[in-house]
């Protein structure tokens, strides 16, 4: 039995990068996994492969995160498919640098509707059906700026702050009804997100981490684990830092 046998678990932006490793993790523990993505093309067909190679159900469904119309819509299907959702993690996010004087209307737009409107999108859709469980587990991927905020940064720190707040909010109106909402955040992962940084930047980061690495997707994914089974069936409205003791 795996700590997460029986559960249905929807991942949100996880045909690759810290998303993948959550999904691969949770098939492992048992879990059937629905997960999203813009577009399901080769990489995404063959990360549901792959889990699907675990021994559990698994099916990949390309869609907009930022869509609302698009993602209550998703979710009812999702719940045709698999009879339940008990695990939800709003993973998907992206980053649309630059200074403050220079930020456009778009990049700020963009990066607060995939980050933090899909977020609400997907709590919406999902929280009706946790509810009728009574019971449920979501996970709110921040990140480390969300916390500390950073220069160049304003809009994908905002989503992030957003993020946690959303957790902590929902955990606060919803935990009589069984749901758990909690956040994390990680610091510097290597995923093709932090591999589009230009090599001075990558190590300016890397001297403010004590344990002296990058994080792995596996490190976040341990902790979404611990998350979404009952290991931490009374830990609610967190936040859990994954940065290796980073100082920002
Ligand atoms: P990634 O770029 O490798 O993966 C993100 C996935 O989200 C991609 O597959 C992308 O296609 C998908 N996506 C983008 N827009 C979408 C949309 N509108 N609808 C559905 N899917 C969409 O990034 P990574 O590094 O795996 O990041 C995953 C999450 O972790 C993000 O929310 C990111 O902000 C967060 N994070 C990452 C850190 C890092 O160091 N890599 C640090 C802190 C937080």
């Amino acid at each position: 039995m795996g700590l997460l046998s029986g559960k249905t678990a929807l991942i949100t932006g996880a045909a690759r990068g810290i998303g993948k490793a959550i999904a691969l993790k949770f098939a492992a523990e048992g879990a059937n996994i629905a997960f999203t993505d813009l577009v399901i093309d080769e990489n995404g067909e063959a990360t549901a492969a792959e889990i699907a190679a675990l021994g559990v159900q698994c099916k990949a469904y390309a869609s907009n995160a930022a869509n609302f119309e698009e993602t209550a819509t998703l979710v009812a299907q999702i719940k045709e498919d698999f009879g339940s959702i008990d695990i939800l993690v709003n993973n998907a996010g992206i980053t649309k640098d630059g200074l403050m004087m220079r930020m456009t209307e778009a990049q700020w737009d963009t990066v607060i509707g995939v980050n933090l409107k899909s977020a609400f999108n997907f709590i919406h859709a999902c929280t009706p059906i946790m509810m009728r469980q009574k019971s449920g587990s979501i996970i709110n991927m921040a990140s480390i700026v969300g916390v500390h905020g950073n220069a160049g940064q304003a809009n994908y720190a905002a989503s992030k702050a957003g993020m946690i707040a959303l957790a902590k909010s929902v955990a606060q109106e919803l935990g009589s009804r069984g749901i758990r909402a909690n956040a994390i955040a990680p610091g510097f992962i290597e995923t093709a997100m932090t591999a589009a940084l230009p090599e001075d930047v990558r190590k300016e980061w890397m001297k403010n981490i004590p344990l002296r690495r990058g994080g792995q997707p596996e490190d976040v994914a341990n902790t979404a684990l611990y998350l979404a089974s009952d290991l931490s069936s009374y830990v609610s409205g967190q936040v859990i830092q994954v940065d290796g003791g980073m100082n920002m």
